[in-house]
């Protein structure tokens, strides 16, 4: 049976790396033609060759989702290699860790540019595609730190809750145009984000984080990949405005030592 994917087109921002690369490979592995953006440019060519070698069908343009003429230039691209658009997947993202008071301005702000900013300008330029192609859906990687505090990191966590309110009203704002808007809210991913917030904190981070997991390890990126192409397709029809949790149980409830999973 040929999957509904087939004939579609995606975009997705920071997809030379973890989640963003996991889900443009599930996307194109069910059909669909990928846009793939990413300020990494060197990575980014390395993925599209490894991707256009396996007979998929995608293109890559780099820049920065924080930045207005990257955006277009990355709608524009997309449009002419494909000829519509009709899933648009806002990844990219940063983490800003440190406490408020050491935290300096330019990490805040840059922590909103690319985390919030990023979302938006991606759904400003993305959207009227979208709704061209006769509707489609919109979805944004926001975190477990979009709705509950992740201790240590206040401008991710505010960055993230803001993505969640952006996404929920825009759900309610574009249904009757035949777009569905959701988030995604990952715990724990094992990529080098992680890789990197784990390589820069006290010891014993990773063992602290992993017994508030019911699951008893983090995810995997093609874990969250596989909610973001449930969200895409019409097995979501009727799924508009969530912020979907991809936590391992974490976000359930407190976890008494004894009833986490063995890995
Ligand atoms: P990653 O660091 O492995 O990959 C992020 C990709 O985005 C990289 O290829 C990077 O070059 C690209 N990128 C970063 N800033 C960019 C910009 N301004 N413009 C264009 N590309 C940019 O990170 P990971 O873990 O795959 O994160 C993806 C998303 O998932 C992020 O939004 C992150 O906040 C979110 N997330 C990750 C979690 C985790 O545990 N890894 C947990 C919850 C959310």
């Amino acid at each position: 049976m040929v999957h509904e994917f087939v004939g579609r087109a995606a975009i997705v921002t920071g997809a030379a790396s973890g989640i963003g690369l996991a889900t443009a490979s599930l996307l194109m592995e069910r059909g669909m033609a990928v846009a793939l953006f990413d300020r990494d440019s060197e990575a980014l060519e390395e993925r599209l060759a490894a991707f256009l070698q396996a007979g998929h069908t995608a293109i890559a343009v780099s820049g920065d989702v924080a930045n207005p003429d990257d955006v277009c230039n990355l709608l524009q691209s997309a449009t002419s290699a494909f000829g519509r658009l009709d899933v648009a997947v806002a990844n990219a993202g940063i983490d800003t860790v440190g406490l408020v008071h050491e935290l300096s301005d330019e990490d805040w702000a840059r922590g909103l540019a690319v985390n919030v900013t990023g979302v938006f300008l991606l759904a400003k330029y993305s959207i009227p595609q979208i709704m061209k192609a006769g509707g489609g859906s919109f979805i944004a990687v926001a975190s477990a730190a979009g709705l509950k505090a992740l201790a240590g990191n206040a401008a991710y966590a505010a960055a993230k809750h803001a993505v969640v309110g952006l996404v929920k009203t825009m759900a309610i704002d574009y249904a009757a145009h035949g777009l569905r808007i959701n988030a995604v809210c990952p715990g724990f991913v094992e990529t080098e984000m992680v890789q990197r917030y784990l390589a820069s904190s006290p010891r014993g981070e990773r063992e602290r984080r992993l017994s508030k997991i019911a699951a008893g390890r983090f995810a995997r990126p093609e874990e969250v990949a596989s909610a973001i192409a449930h969200l895409a397709s019409s097995d979501a029809s009727y799924v508009n405005g969530i912020a979907l949790m991809v936590d391992g149980g974490a976000y359930a409830g407190y976890l008494p030592p004894a009833y986490r999973a063995s890995p």
